[in-house]
C-alpha cells in the first residue's frame, strides 16, 4: 500500500486515481497500511475515497514544447467535453447532474458572477449572455472587492462563483459570504471534489482537462459555453427566450471546436506577428461590448506571461485620458467581433493611428479599405459566443511573443497556479 499528499490531483494521477479530501480543519495520520481521519477535537472522521477517472496523459506534455502551447490546443476537444452531454437539440438542456430547478429560479433578482483573473474574465463575458437570454439583472464583481464590501444581496440572489483550481481563497470566502447571507451559490470549476463544490449548493463542472500552465486558456474558454449552457438552462426553464434563439444558439455551441481548430490551422500567421512585436514595451487592447472583455483577457495573457506592459480599454474610453499614452509606433490590439459596434469602434482606431499607433486587428467581418497594419481573421458565430473564437488568437499571440523572449511560459514569474492565500 502507498499514500501521497498532495496539493492538486494532476502532481499524483500518474500514481493514483482514488483520492481522500480534507476539509477544512481536518487532519490525517497515515501509517505503513493505514489511513485515518480526525476533526480538530480528534475525533474520528469516516472518509471514503472518490475515484477521479482522468487521464494521466493530460499531465504531460504529449509531445508539446509547453504546457500552455498543448492546453490552447486541447481547446476544441475540452469544449465538446463539456458541453456536449448537456445540449439536447428540440428539449432542455441537460442539468440532471444537479437538483436545480424551476423552484430555485422563479424568485431570482438578481444574478451576481464572482471570481478572480481569468475566471472574473469569463464571468463579463457569462454576464452579457446571462442578460440577453434570462433577462436577469446580473453584476460581475471582483472576489477580492465582494467579500469586503458589504454586498447587498439576499435568498433572491443567485450567486455564481467560477473558479478553475476551485482552491482560490478570495473566491471561497466570497462564496461563504453570499451563503451566509441566504443567496443560492452555483459553483463553475475544473477540478472535482474541489474546496469550491464542497461549500455551493449546485456545481457544475467545465471538463477541460488538468490545467497545469499558469495562465489559463482552455479553462476559460471552457467556462464561457458552460455559462452559454447555463444561461440557455436558466432561460429554458424561466421561458425568457424564444424556442428558435435557444435551439440555434446550441447548435452554434456544437459547431465551435471545428471553428477553433480553423482558427489554430493559422498559428504560424500569428507567431510572424510576435516575431514583428515582442520587443514593445507597452501594448494596448481595445474593443467595445463583448470585444472589450476579450481584450481584458488578452491583456492578462500577454502581461501575465511576456512581461510587456499592457492594458486593455473600451474603446469609447480612449478620450477621456489614455489616448495620451499614444505616441508615434504604439502598438494596439483592436478586436473587432461585435456587429452593432464596429463602426465606433474602427473610427477610435482611427483615432489612434492618427497619431501614429500600429494597428494589429482580430475580427469575424470584412474590413474594405481599412489602414490597419495587420488582420486575423477568425470564422463568424452567433455574437454571444464569439469571445470563445477571438481570444484563441491572443492566447497565441501572448505565447509566441514569450517564446520569442525565451521566458518560461509555463511557469512565468511570481506567479502561482491556485491561489490559496490572500
Ligand atoms: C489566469 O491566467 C491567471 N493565472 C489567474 O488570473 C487565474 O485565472 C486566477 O488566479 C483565478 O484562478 P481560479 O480560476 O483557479 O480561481
Amino acid at each position: 500500500m502507498e499514500y501521497f499528499i498532495a496539493s492538486d490531483i494532476p502532481a499524483v494521477l500518474e500514481y493514483t486515481k482514488n483520492f481522500y479530501f480534507l476539509d477544512d480543519n481536518e487532519f490525517s495520520v497515515i501509517e505503513k497500511d493505514n489511513i485515518n481521519f480526525f476533526d480538530k477535537e480528534l475525533n474520528t472522521i469516516y472518509k471514503k475515497y472518490k475515484t477521479i477517472n482522468l487521464n494521466c496523459s493530460n499531465s504531460t506534455k504529449n509531445g508539446y514544447e509547453d504546457f500552455m502551447l498543448k492546453e490552447i490546443f486541447e481547446q476544441p476537444k475540452a469544449i465538446a467535453n463539456t458541453i456536449n452531454k448537456r445540449i439536447v437539440l428540440n428539449t432542455k438542456c441537460n442539468f440532471s447532474d444537479s437538483n436545480l430547478s424551476k423552484y430555485d429560479l422563479i424568485n431570482v433578482e438578481e444574478i451576481y458572477i464572482v471570481a478572480c483573473g481569468t475566471a472574473m474574465h469569463a464571468g463579463l463575458v457569462g454576464k452579457n449572455i446571462i442578460e440577453k437570454l434570462c433577462k436577469i439583472p446580473t453584476y460581475v464583481e471582483i472576489a477580492s472587492e465582494f467579500r469586503y464590501h458589504d454586498p447587498i444581496i439576499n435568498k433572491n440572489t443567485l450567486c455564481i462563483f467560477i473558479s478553475q483550481s476551485g482552491e482560490t481563497a478570495d473566491t471561497i470566502a466570497a462564496l461563504k459570504l453570499a451563503k451566509g447571507k441566504g443567496c443560492k451559490t452555483i459553483a463553475i470549476t475544473n477540478v472535482i471534489g474541489s474546496s469550491i463544490t464542497r461549500e455551493a449548493h449546485f456545481s457544475f463542472y467545465t471538463h477541460a482537462g488538468p490545467e497545469i500552465a499558469v495562465a489559463s486558456t482552455k479553462a476559460y474558454t471552457c467556462q464561457i459555453a458552460l455559462l452559454c449552457l447555463l444561461a440557455i438552462y436558466i432561460a429554458e426553464v424561466l421561458e425568457s427566450t424564444s424556442f428558435d434563439i435557444l435551439e440555434n444558439l446550441k447548435s452554434e455551441l456544437l459547431s465551435l471546436p471545428e471553428k477553433i481548430e480553423l482558427v489554430l490551422q493559422n498559428k504560424e500567421e500569428i507567431k510572424k506577428i510576435a516575431k514583428q512585436v515582442y520587443l514593445e514595451k507597452d501594448i494596448f487592447f481595445l474593443g467595445r461590448g463583448i470585444d472589450y472583455a476579450i481584450s481584458l483577457e488578452g491583456s492578462l495573457k500577454l502581461k501575465e506571461i511576456s512581461y510587456i506592459h499592457s492594458e486593455a480599454y473600451a474603446a469609447g474610453e480612449l478620450k477621456h485620458g489614455p489616448i495620451a499614452l499614444i505616441e508615434n509606433g504604439t502598438y494596439v490590439v483592436g478586436i473587432l467581433t461585435d456587429n452593432e459596434l464596429i463602426s465606433k469602434t474602427i473610427s477610435n482606431l482611427q483615432e489612434v493611428i492618427s497619431r501614429g499607433a500600429k494597428i494589429f486587428v482580430i475580427t469575424n467581418q470584412e474590413l474594405f479599405n481599412n489602414t490597419f497594419d495587420l488582420v486575423f481573421n477568425i470564422p463568424k458565430t452567433n455574437s454571444l459566443l464569439s469571445p470563445i473564437l477571438s481570444i484563441v488568437p491572443l492566447q497565441i499571440f501572448a505565447y509566441y511573443i514569450a517564446k520569442e523572449k525565451e521566458l518560461d511560459v509555463d511557469k512565468p514569474r511570481n506567479l502561482a497556479k491556485s491561489v490559496t492565500v490572500e
